[in-house]
């Protein structure tokens, strides 16, 4: 039998690695300079934290979980997402009773059965952040600032911002009976999916990417225009507070976001070279969730980034860096005596903290200095048992090839000394 990687997943191998420790170093930088403590949270839960956390009616509750049932018949799923997890974890252990705003990122793997493309996989990986206990507009600046800052650190700057507010359990409903009634007089021309929609979540069919849909609801009220007060001066307030740190945005009012959770400010950040899956990242306010889920009123607000997008968007732009290093010193060694002691040496460096390659196998030197050229290290040290016998090994500087003698007894200090980071 042949044995493959299931469908929507990817190895992530050596050669590509440097540039995942790359992103996620940026990431943790960013986050740790805005305040945000990492949390690591299991891969899966009950099924029961993302039904009721991310929403029944949703595309990912209805059909893109990895459920199953383990061995004493629990109903457990695969993460979808993060935010669910982190307000289920926020309330068991109480950290409402903790400094607010309780302010946390997180890095992993993320599992939704969707179809997989350029840019949507099954098994995807986020970076995301969330704060909550305040309902500040203040943080919904912060949330929208913060991934900006961490894409130029990256190195990108090509994406644009979206944003929206969807209002509250207060203006709503009122809100969505208008646009209920405007899309009901415009049902033969929505497709079958927003048919549904229309009964269960109609904000949806705004987002709707069907030509005939878009169509239809051209001229639909705007969700931004049908605010209670409370819900009008805080949008106004996060506008202004985006003017004013000089950031542009585009006031999208078919951004509605795709989880149940959301209310009042919505963003997205779209990047311009990912073709049907443009979304970079994406989040928002969910003032209502935490108490949903069974702890005190708790507002808070976040976001998260799909690291295979941003690792795309890079990679088109050529800005992609990678923090995979090379060694710093090869061990290559010629006879018995002299191939004993090269495992003794390097062992040596290693311990002295210098990123150190040697040979295990009985090739000819030839072989082995070719092998140290294409691993990129910056020193040869060639040991020959002539050379053992006198206590000393040829070291070669691989940039100019210049060679010097140096006593077995001083090499290690003799390379920390010259070796670069
Ligand atoms: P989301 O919009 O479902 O939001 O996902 C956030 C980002 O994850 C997307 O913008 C996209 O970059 C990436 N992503 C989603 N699905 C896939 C996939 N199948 N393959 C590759 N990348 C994908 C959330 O997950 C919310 N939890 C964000 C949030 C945090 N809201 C508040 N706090």
């Amino acid at each position: 039998m042949e044995l493959f990687a299931p469908r929507g997943t990817n190895d992530i191998l050596p050669d590509a690695v440097g540039g995942w420790q790359y992103l996620e170093r940026i990431v943790r930088e960013t986050c740790e300079r805005y305040g945000y403590r990492e949390i690591r949270l299991p891969l899966f839960e009950h099924t029961e934290v993302f039904a009721r956390g991310v929403g029944e009616t949703t595309d990912i509750v209805e059909k893109e979980m990895y459920t199953f049932q383990d061995r004493s018949g629990r109903s457990l799923t695969l993460r979808p997402e993060g935010t669910a997890q982190v307000v289920r974890a926020f309330i068991e252990h109480k950290l409402y009773g903790k400094a607010l705003p309780f302010k946390v990122y997180y890095i992993g793997p993320m599992f939704r059965y969707e179809r997989p493309q350029k840019g949507r996989y099954r098994q995807f990986h986020q970076f995301g952040v969330e704060a909550l206990g305040s309902a500040s507009p203040l943080l919904d600046v912060e949330m929208i600032a913060l991934p900006i800052s961490l894409y130029r650190a990256a190195g990108l700057h090509e994406f644009e911002v979206h944003i929206n507010s969807i209002g509250c359990h207060v203006c709503r409903p009122a809100y969505r009976e208008k646009l209920t009634a405007y899309l009901s007089e415009r049902r033969e021309a929505l497709c079958p999916t927003c048919l549904e929609r229309l009964e269960r979540n109609p904000l949806r069919v705004l987002d709707c990417k069907n030509p005939g849909c878009r169509e239809a609801t051209e001229g639909a009220p705007k969700s931004h225009e049908h605010l209670c007060t409370e819900c009008h001066d805080h949008f106004s307030t996060v506008r202004a507070g985006l003017d004013a740190v000089g950031i542009r945005y585009v006031l999208n009012p078919r951004l509605v976001r795709g989880l149940d959770y959301y209310s009042r400010t919505v963003f997205e950040l779209i990047g311009l070279d990912l073709g049907a899956q443009d979304a970079l990242g994406g989040g928002g306010r969910y003032d209502g969730l935490v108490e949903q889920c069974g702890g005190p009123p708790t507002p808070a607000v976040g976001f998260a980034v799909g690291m295979e997008r941003l690792l795309l968007s890079l990679e088109a732009r050529d800005a992609l860096r990678s923090d995979g290093r090379a060694p710093q010193v090869y061990v290559a060694a010629l006879g018995d005596a002299a191939r004993s002691r090269a495992l003794e040496i390097a062992l040596a460096m290693r311990q002295a903290g210098l990123r150190t390659e040697l040979d295990y196998e009985d090739r000819s030197l030839k072989a082995q200095m070719r092998t140290a050229q294409r691993s990129g290290a910056q020193y040869v040290v060639i040991l020959g048992d002539d050379e053992l016998a006198a206590g000393r090994a040829a070291v070669r500087k691989m940039a100019t090839g210049e060679q010097s003698e140096v006593p077995l007894t001083g090499i290690v200090q003799w390379l920390e000394g010259r070796v670069n980071g």
